[in-house]
């Protein structure tokens, strides 16, 4: 039961004490959520994972992607854990290296050499990928002079990626890349993208030599579920309504939204009302429920009425994460994610330029 399940993780931790870390992300329902040391975004959790150095293990309550950042950005020595090998991210999975690898020659047909640095100290195409994205692929942009970003700094990380070059190749989350770039007054408009099926989307040679930013196709499967209508059908019942989504939603959600930032901006903007306000959330439910219940004097609901739920995340059942925790009590490392060594190094490479970039 979920009694039993709660106390078997309890007891295990107790007897691990300092020797385990357990992350926990905000999507991640509460019965696996209580039971963490750190509860953040992506970008926190990537921090919290490299702050304790002497847990031998860390388990990851998310998914398979950022459990591959913590164990480049955590100690040799130390093992990463993720409770159940198929919590992946279906984002993730739209980008591949060799379709990067593909983009990348084509954009070199186009745009000459895509390292050569011009007059002006600019490459032509500077490749960004978000965080969401595998560790061979965060290797491929450490290795072609590129940074990783997360929906917190990715306008920080753009402009980064514009002081070295050109243009940005923004994968997989077109989303992210289009909402950030039209934050930042680049024009979106015909914006290129690239397709498996359809490379560089038609656009003419006009385009490609404007292009300031070239997208991916990606998209998150839960995010883009929100629209346009379910906005207008919040202000019609709550004049007043508050309305925030995650710049992964379309640009049409976001242009009709009162806010767009990361699970993080949305958790403090609601902390930060000091009067009893209505909050229509565009992301995730687990963590809409979640801040539903933290703030009793708001009024607080997801923008989606069916539920969206993240159907990955939720794969990290509590059972996997006694069984990990008991695993270790009894000195067995179950599920332990392991980026080698060639791809490991270019991909730290990619974040650590993430790590250093300053507003
Ligand atoms: P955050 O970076 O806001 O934690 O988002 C991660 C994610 O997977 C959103 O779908
Ligand atoms: Fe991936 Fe979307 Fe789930 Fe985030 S919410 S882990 S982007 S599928």
């Amino acid at each position: 039961s979920e009694d039993e399940l709660d106390a078997r993780i309890r007891a295990a931790k107790a007897t691990l004490g300092d020797r385990v870390v357990v992350l926990g992300h905000f999507y991640q329902r509460e019965e696996v959520v209580r039971h963490a040391d750190y509860v953040g975004d992506s970008f926190q959790l990537a921090n919290a994972a490299a702050s304790r150095p002497e847990a031998e293990a860390i388990v990851f309550c998310g998914v398979h992607f950022m459990a591959e950042t913590a164990d480049l950005l955590s100690g040799a020595d130390q093992a990463v854990i993720l409770p159940n090998l198929a919590a992946g991210c279906s984002m993730a999975d739209m980008a591949d290296i060799d379709q990067v690898e593909e983009c990348w020659e084509q954009l070199a047909d186009v745009y000459g050499d895509l390292e050569a640095v011009d007059a002006d100290g600019l490459v032509p195409v500077v490749p960004v990928t978000y965080m969401n994205s595998s560790a061979a692929i965060k290797g491929f942009v450490g290795r072609h002079g590129g940074i990783v970003c997360t929906s917190s700094n990715a306008r920080t990380v753009l402009e980064w990626a514009f002081a070295r070059g050109r243009r940005v190749l923004f994968f997989p989350d077109q989303h992210l890349g289009r909402n950030t770039a039209k934050a930042m007054g680049v024009p979106v408009e015909e914006m290129p993208m690239w397709n498996p099926r359809r490379p560089l989307g038609g656009s003419t040679e006009e385009q490609l030599e404007e292009a300031r930013v070239i997208l991916w196709h990606g998209f998150c499967s839960v995010h883009r579920r929100f629209t346009v209508d379910q906005i207008a059908a919040a202000r019609a019942e709550h004049p007043g309504v508050r309305v925030i989504v995650h710049p992964e939603c379309p640009m049409a959600v976001v242009d009709a939204a009162d806010e767009a930032g990361s699970t993080d901006y949305i958790r403090k903007a609601i902390a930060a009302a000091t009067e009893p306000t209505v909050f229509a959330v565009g992301t995730e439910v687990n963590l809409v429920q979640r801040l539903a219940a933290e703030h009793p004097q708001h009024t607080i609901f997801c923008l989606d009425p069916v539920v969206c739920p993240c159907s990955t995340m939720y794969r990290i059942h509590p059972g996997y994460l006694a069984w990990v925790l008991e695993g270790l009590v009894d000195g067995q490392v179950h599920n332990r994610i392991t980026v080698p060594a060639d791809v490991a190094d270019p991909a730290r490479v990619a974040l650590e330029r993430m790590l250093a970039a300053k507003p």
